[in-house]
């Protein structure tokens, strides 16, 4: 495997893109608007979503003077100066939404998880083929320096074969109560399909593996009916709770290698949910922005920090973007200079056939062979 290593001036002007953007919530808001926003070569020209009002705080704040508020994504498709779209919307909506984009000739940064199930991610990967255009998937982990870093080790063999690795995604209360992440229908799973699909998709970057053997999972709903139901985000109401609130996976890997994830929007743990990788060679632990590694050395043990710094990137070395600014920006260079963006659909494809495994193994109490 090897991954081409790109530097580019930072001086570099790129052309001019035309972005449009469906849904204006809370991560449109939070993470792909201000990041777009930062680059100069980029007009926001067309805003959708089904609340007209948010369409239209976000135009204003980010769109450009002229830019198109609609309620009907096809109204947005049709303006034909878009090149982007980027699809922010709950997860039921993801497939059709980048669907009927990649048709209508855009690139499409759809948000995570791929989809709410394996099929419609199958559906997304077949549609960007057809297209010719580019699908990526908001997973944003992988522009993270320390990510990025410990990626260009795994390729060296520093860390020799691979064959654990800790997947965490544990908040001991960290419930979203905005949006719809409690509908089962509308996102297709609780923290499982929610966060442990960051740590899912991190984890096969890193490794660099999507041979999957077997898969197996257990979902709980252990605390959404306590009288525990509270967090940072407010309180919940166990009745809207429809999905679970911890899953764990095992994934078993064609080479041998084993993956554990642990996910938890309410739990009683109160450690720190790091990535572990063990190798032959060493291991790597994500510990903020620092990489703890440890190796042996003739014959003694040793542990090392490392606080990687912008060099460690594949590109845009010297600049200290935040890791959703380098995602939307090497994606919109990736346009631009027709290079592949970071992550594939084929990849995230992957991911969701993991996500939907973990639940059916729980549902089944049964193994799941790929
Ligand atoms: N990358 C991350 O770390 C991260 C973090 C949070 C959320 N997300 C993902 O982002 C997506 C949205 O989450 P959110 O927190 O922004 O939710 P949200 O509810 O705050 O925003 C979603 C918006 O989409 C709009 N919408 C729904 N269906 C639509 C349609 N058919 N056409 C136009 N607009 C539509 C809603 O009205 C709403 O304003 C989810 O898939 C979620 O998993 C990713």
């Amino acid at each position: 495997m090897s991954i081409a290593i790109v530097t580019e001036s930072t001086s570099e002007t790129m052309r001019e893109v035309h972005v449009g953007i469906i849904g204006c919530g809370g991560i449109a808001n939070g993470k792909h608007l201000p990041s777009l926003h930062k680059l100069p070569n980029v007009k926001i020209v067309a805003f959708c979503d089904l609340i007209k009002e948010r369409a239209q705080k976000a135009k204003e704040e980010y769109g450009t003077e002229d830019a198109l508020v609609c309620t009907d994504y096809h109204t947005l498709l049709q303006q034909g100066d878009i090149e982007v779209v980027h699809v922010l919307t709950p997860n039921c909506a993801h497939a059709e939404l980048s669907i009927a984009a990649l048709k209508a000739g855009k690139h499409v940064m759809c948000e995570k998880p791929m989809a709410s199930s394996y099929a419609e991610a199958k559906a997304m990967v077949e549609a960007a083929k057809e297209s010719g255009k580019f699908l990526t998937i908001g997973y944003q982990t992988r522009s993270q320096v320390t990510h990025q870093y410990v990626r260009h080790m795994i390729e060296r063999g520093d860390l020799g074969e691979i064959y654990y690795i800790k997947a965490p995604a544990l908040r001991r209360r960290g419930v979203p109560l905005w949006g719809v992440f409690l509908d089962k229908e509308k996102q297709g799973g609780g923290p499982m399909i929610d966060i442990g699909t960051h740590s899912i998709d991190a984890a096969l970057a890193l490794i660099h593996n999507y041979d999957v053997e077997s898969v197996s999972g257990s979902v709980y709903r252990k605390l959404a009916d306590t009288a525990m139901n509270s967090n940072e985000w407010g309180i919940w109401k166990p009745e809207e709770f429809q999905v679970e609130d911890s899953a764990m996976g095992w994934v078993k890997f064609k080479n041998g290698a084993t993956m554990v994830v642990e996910t938890a929007w309410a739990i009683n743990f109160d450690g720190e949910a790091n990535m572990t990788l063990c190798g032959t060679k060493g291991g790597a632990e994500f510990r903020g922005d620092i990489v703890h590694l440890n190796g042996e050395k003739d014959g003694s043990l040793y542990t090392c920090d490392i606080k990687p710094n912008s060099t460690a990137r594949d590109l845009f070395h010297g600049e200290n973007l935040k890791c959703e600014e380098y995602e939307a920006k090497q994606w919109i260079y990736s346009i631009v200079h027709q290079i592949p963006p970071i992550t594939k659909p084929e990849e995230a494809c992957v991911v969701s056939h993991i996500i939907e495994a973990i639940y059916e193994s729980a549902k089944t109490g049964k193994t799941i062979y790929f």
